[in-house]
Formats: structure tokens, C-alpha cells, sequence
């Protein structure tokens, strides 16, 4: 008989570490007579960080006695008490390879079900003092899970765990686990997870995505299949690069499309066909600066069509812009760029449903590639095209972007000029005065059953999203994509004020050039830290990451040009043409679309 050996609570608390605080739950101690286990937690315990951890799916952590006995040995360490692992039930019993996602328990007055395995984080490994816990956790097939209260009543070290109903599909908490996170997984082992209605919803997620890549789907079903594992990163559901690092490409032609944004032509130097890329993806370009110095290195969404053997991108000359303004002012026909492989999971999803394509000023340009998809496949879908410019000088592409909704059976446009000049026709050449604002989404009677995708300036982005998710779209069908870094995710870390991008203030290294291409940084490796990832953040580059030791792929991210090598070796390698900067040194210069 399974038995409670240890019920442990803990209120989050502030805690130093690498010179930031982290505020966390994760220091669990052992609790004397009855505790109540509610909905959300047991009395007098709490989570730090409830978007990794805590609420209704995740109430209860358990962690077992004789995974104690397996660390302590293994590791050497007789401190290892209850609660050390961040858990509230250390049990007897319940070994992870044993219990199965939905396994009903009822302790003492109360009943539970498991959810889902523990997840990885960071935190337990500095509750240890071991930065590899969270991936020895997952290696070592012992990860724990947690429960959701199903009747809440209460709980006491020293009771029976009484199983009362066994999951369906009998799948492992073990089983699972390594489904999701370590190699050789099968598709039917997705699709049974995928049936047990108690697998938490973020689970069923990660095990959908996991699915569609199966089964050689992701964004432009199709194509390619995609590489390492797209249960953890939605950058896996894209198909790998079509060459490694940079190749010089020839410019064919130059345009202009309105007062500040104009094209380039790119095509394959000896006129082969370039390599089809997905609608919405992007190419980085090297443009050589004035003078000596290394070369700047930006990324620009392909506005032309898919699929022709060549590629156009569109450049918006910023004021004071190093690359944009080199770009226009030196860049002649017949010219060649050293350009990275098309990347980027902003693409055009299949499916029947009505798609909303929204942008502002040049944030026009992988939508446009979109409508070219679309328009090309002669597309019944319900299409939305809806934009906002400064006035008919600063409209990039409206000719063509009207040609396109016009050869549409089911399209629709909308073309707002906050600042209409006196020539600019109204009901011609935009629909009304104004901004594409929160205010004019809300009221377009959009269908709540559409894809969305949005480009723009920033404000615009947070704005329509909260109006799209306002008429009814789920933040799954809202897709953005962002012209500069994307937003830190730093699970726990107080107080961290956004600083702009700098070279690294305590030390400079000698190491090869590392490049961040979002951020326009380039700094010298230096071999005294232990990770990309550590060298981002000394230079406050924004940097995404949650298990900092190769499981969670959270630090996933497109691999632009050079080399990389792991330690720890990542529990399952990224996808091809990506890396993991949490557990990676480089080699040689390297490139990283961050
Ligand atoms: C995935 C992706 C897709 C993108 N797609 C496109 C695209 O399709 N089209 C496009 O035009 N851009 C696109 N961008 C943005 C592009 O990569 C560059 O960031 C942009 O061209 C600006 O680069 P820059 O070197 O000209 O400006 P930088 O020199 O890097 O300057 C950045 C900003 O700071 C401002 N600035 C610089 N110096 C000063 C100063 N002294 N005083 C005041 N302000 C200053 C500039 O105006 C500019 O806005 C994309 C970016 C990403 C990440
Ligand atoms: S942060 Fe988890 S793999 Fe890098």
C-alpha cells in the first residue's frame, strides 16, 4: 500500500542567484497534522511563477521516496529531506513508471488525479545546488507529476494513498515524459496520450504539435519534414533551412514601392531556382558597412510571391537606419548579398477557415507574401486584408495588394490613412481616415473562427491582439510577427528592466564573433562563461529559457550561420538549422537570429 510519507508547503519567496532574484516556491518544508488540499493549493503553499507552475492542473507536486535513495545515491548527498525537491506529497510508492495520467487517488479526505509530469525548471536544480537537475530528472526517467484536486478535504503525513480509478490508455507518468522530451518516440504513443481527457490542456498542446509533425504537417503542410522536437518548440514545426550559414545571392532588379520602402530583387547567381520558402518566413541579409567594421546583419520578411525561384525583399529606409539607409544608398543591380536560408514559423497555416491578415507601415510584407499564396491558390477561403498607412505616398504595394484581394473570391479590404494627403482618394485609395486601431478591429464583425496574422509596430500588435482576443479569437489562431527581438520569457526573475543591447560590462572576451542579429550586436566569445545563453544575457540581449540544461527547448532558436558545441549534451537535439544557447559554447563565429 502506497502511503504519505511527507505532506511539505511553501509560501514563494525572493531568492539571489547569477546577480538577479528569483522569486520562488520552490523551498518546500514538511508540515506537522492536517492540511487542507483546495483547488488550488494546500494550505499555506504557493507558486512563485503560476505560468510554469501552480493552478488548477498543477495543485499538487509529488515526488517519491525512492527517487530520494536513487539521488541520494547517485549523487552522493545524505541532505536530501522532504520537500527538497520542490514537491508537497513525498510518497512511498507511485513510482513514475506505475502511475498513469488520470490513476485517481483518494488521501485521507481528499481526492486526486494526475495530470501531467513534473515540469522542467530551472528551480530545482537551484534548490539542490545541481544547475542539471531539471535534465537528470528527465534522463533519468524520474520526474514526479503532479496532481489536480478533484475533492478537496484534508491531507496528513502518515496516511494511505488508496488507488480508486485507473487512467485510460494506461500510459506512464514515465511513459509520457519521455514521449514528450527524450527521443524514438512512436505516433501512437502521441495518439493514446492525446485520449486521456486528464492530460492537462498545455500537455495536450505540446503532444498536438508533436502529432502534426508526425504526420508532416506544421505551417505549410507539405513541405519538408521538420526536424527535433516540435512537442517543445514550435520553431521545429518549420522545415529545416535549405543551406547552412550564408550564400551570396545576385540583385536582380530594384523598385521602388512608396517614399521610404523599396525591393530587392534576389536570384541564385548562376539562375537556378532559389529554394521555395513558406509565406510569412524571412531572409537575413550581411550588408557590408561604410567604411571597416564587421558587416550589419538584418532580417527582412520575403513580401513576393512563394514558390517562383526567386526572392524579393522589401526595405523600409529608417531614419538614422545603419542597414536599411547602406542598402538604398549602395546597392545596384547586379550586386550580391551573402543571404541565410529563409527561416521563421510566421507562416500561413493550411485550412478552410477565414484567415485576417492586419499590418501597419512595412509590417505589410509577409502578409503580402501570404496573399500571394492565397491568391495564387485561387484560394476560397474568407480573406480579410486590412491595413493601416500613413497617407498614398507611404502605402508600399497598394496597387498590387488590391490586384490580389480582387482576383479573391471571398475578399475583403480595409485600408486605413491616418494622415490622407489632399490627392488621396477616399473609398479608392483608402477606405476611411484613421488608424487601424483596437477600436475599428473590435467593430469589423470579424469571424471569431479565423486565422490571424499581424505585423506592425509594436503598440499595434499589443493592441489588436487584446481586440481579436475581445471579438472571440483564441490566442492559438492569433499569429504575430515582430520586426526586432522578441520578448524576454525569464520564469521567476524579478525586476528585470528591459536595457537596451550592450557589449558585456564585466569582461571582454577573445572568443570567436558572436552575433545577435535581432538585437544588431556583435561581441567577442569569451570561454570564461558557460553559455550562449550566459553571454546573452550579460549583455541584456532579451533571451528565452526555462530549464537552462538542454530538456525544455525553450531556448530554441534559428542557428544563422557557424558552429556549436553542447555541454550538457541536450536530452534531444534542436531542430536542424536551430540551437540551444542554454547548454552551447561556439566553435566559430556564429550568428544568432536573437
Ligand atoms: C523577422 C524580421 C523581419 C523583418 N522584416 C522587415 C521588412 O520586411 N522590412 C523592413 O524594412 N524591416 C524589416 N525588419 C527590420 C530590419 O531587420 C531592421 O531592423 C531595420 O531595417 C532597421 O535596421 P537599420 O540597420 O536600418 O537600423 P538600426 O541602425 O539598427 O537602427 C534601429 C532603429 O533605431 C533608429 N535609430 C538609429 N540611429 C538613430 C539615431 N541616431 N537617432 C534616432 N534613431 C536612431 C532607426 O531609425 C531604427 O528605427 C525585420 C526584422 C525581423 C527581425
Ligand atoms: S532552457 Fe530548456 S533547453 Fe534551453
Amino acid at each position: 500500500m502506497a502511503g504519505l510519507v511527507a505532506v511539505s508547503v511553501g509560501m514563494p519567496k525572493d531568492v539571489p542567484w547569477h546577480g538577479k532574484t528569483v522569486r520562488t516556491g520552490v523551498y518546500k518544508q514538511p508540515v506537522s497534522g492536517p492540511r487542507m488540499a483546495r483547488r488550488l493549493n494546500i494550505d499555506g503553499d504557493g507558486q512563485g511563477d503560476l505560468h510554469g507552475h501552480g493552478g488548477e492542473q498543477r495543485a499538487v507536486l509529488v515526488y517519491q521516496a525512492d527517487s530520494y535513495r536513487h539521488w541520494a545515491r547517485e549523487m552522493g548527498r545524505d541532505d536530501l529531506t522532504p520537500g527538497i525537491f520542490g514537491e508537497n506529497f513525498t510518497v512511498d510508492g507511485l513510482p513514475d513508471d506505475e502511475v498513469c495520467i488520470g490513476d485517481r487517488y483518494r488521501v485521507g479526505g481528499a481526492l486526486f488525479e494526475v495530470t501531467q509530469p513534473r515540469v522542467t525548471c530551472y528551480r530545482v536544480g537551484l534548490r539542490l545546488g545541481e544547475p542539471r537537475m531539471a535534465a537528470l530528472l528527465v534522463a533519468h526517467h524520474r520526474p514526479g507529476f503532479y496532481l489536480r484536486v478533484i475533492e478537496e478535504g484534508e491531507v496528513e503525513a502518515g496516511q494511505e494513498i488508496v488507488k480508486v480509478a485507473t487512467g485510460p490508455e494506461a500510459m506512464t507518468v514515465a511513459e509520457i515524459d519521455a514521449v514528450l522530451y527524450l527521443p524514438g518516440h512512436t505516433r501512437e504513443q502521441v495518439e493514446r496520450a492525446l485520449r486521456i481527457p486528464a492530460l492537462s490542456p498545455g500537455w495536450q498542446a505540446s503532444l498536438r504539435t508533436l502529432r502534426d509533425q508526425d504526420a508532416g504537417g506544421g505551417p505549410g503542410a507539405g513541405g519538408a519534414p521538420a526536424s527535433g522536437s516540435a512537442g517543445l518548440n514550435t520553431a521545429a514545426t518549420a522545415p529545416p533551412p535549405a543551406w547552412p550559414g550564408f550564400r551570396p545571392l545576385v540583385v536582380t532588379r530594384i523598385e521602388p514601392e512608396s517614399r521610404s520602402v523599396f525591393s530587392l530583387h534576389l536570384a541564385a547567381p548562376d539562375g537556378s531556382a532559389l529554394p521555395d520558402a513558406l509565406p510569412g518566413q524571412f531572409l537575413t541579409v550581411k550588408v557590408r558597412p561604410d567604411g571597416s567594421g564587421p558587416p550589419l546583419i538584418r532580417s527582412y520578411s520575403l513580401s513576393g510571391e512563394p514558390g517562383t525561384g526567386t526572392y524579393r525583399i522589401s526595405v523600409k529606409a529608417e531614419p538614422h537606419g545603419a542597414a536599411s539607409n547602406r542598402l538604398r544608398r549602395h546597392v545596384r543591380t547586379g550586386d550580391r548579398l551573402d543571404c541565410a536560408a529563409p527561416r521563421g514559423t510566421f507562416c500561413l497555416a493550411d485550412g478552410d477557415n477565414p484567415v485576417v491578415l492586419l499590418s501597419a507601415g512595412v509590417g505589410v510584407t509577409p502578409v503580402l507574401a501570404m496573399l500571394h499564396t492565397l491568391a495564387h491558390d485561387h484560394s476560397d477561403r474568407e480573406v480579410w486584408w486590412l491595413h493601416g498607412a500613413h497617407d498614398g505616398a507611404e502605402h508600399p504595394f497598394a496597387r498590387e495588394s488590391r490586384e490580389l484581394v480582387g482576383a479573391l473570391a471571398h475578399a475583403r479590404a480595409e485600408v486605413y490613412y491616418s494622415r490622407p494627403a489632399a490627392g488621396d482618394r477616399r473609398g479608392v485609395d483608402y477606405t476611411d481616415t484613421g488608424h487601424l486601431s483596437p477600436e475599428r478591429v473590435r467593430g469589423l464583425g470579424l469571424p471569431a473562427e479565423a486565422d490571424a496574422y499581424l505585423c506592425g509596430p509594436e503598440g499595434f500588435m499589443a493592441g489588436v491582439t487584446g481586440a481579436l482576443a475581445d471579438v472571440g479569437l483564441p490566442a492559438s489562431r492569433v499569429h504575430t510577427e515582430t520586426f526586432g527581438a522578441t520578448a524576454a520569457l525569464t520564469p521567476g526573475i524579478k525586476d528585470h528592466a528591459a536595457t537596451a543591447p550592450h557589449q558585456p560590462a564585466d569582461r571582454t572576451g577573445t572568443g570567436p564573433t558572436v552575433s545577435f542579429a535581432r538585437s544588431g550586436l556583435e561581441v567577442p566569445w569569451d570561454d570564461a562563461r558557460d553559455s550562449l545563453l550566459e553571454l546573452a544575457e550579460a549583455c541584456d540581449v532579451p533571451v528565452q529559457w526555462s530549464c537552462r540544461t538542454g530538456v525544455c527547448h525553450t531556448c530554441e532558436l534559428p542557428l544563422l550561420s557557424g558552429k556549436v558545441a553542447y555541454s550538457p549534451d541536450p536530452v534531444e537535439p534542436p531542430a536542424e538549422g536551430d540551437v540551444l544557447i542554454c547548454c552551447s559554447r561556439p566553435t566559430q563565429e556564429v550568428v544568432l537570429d536573437l
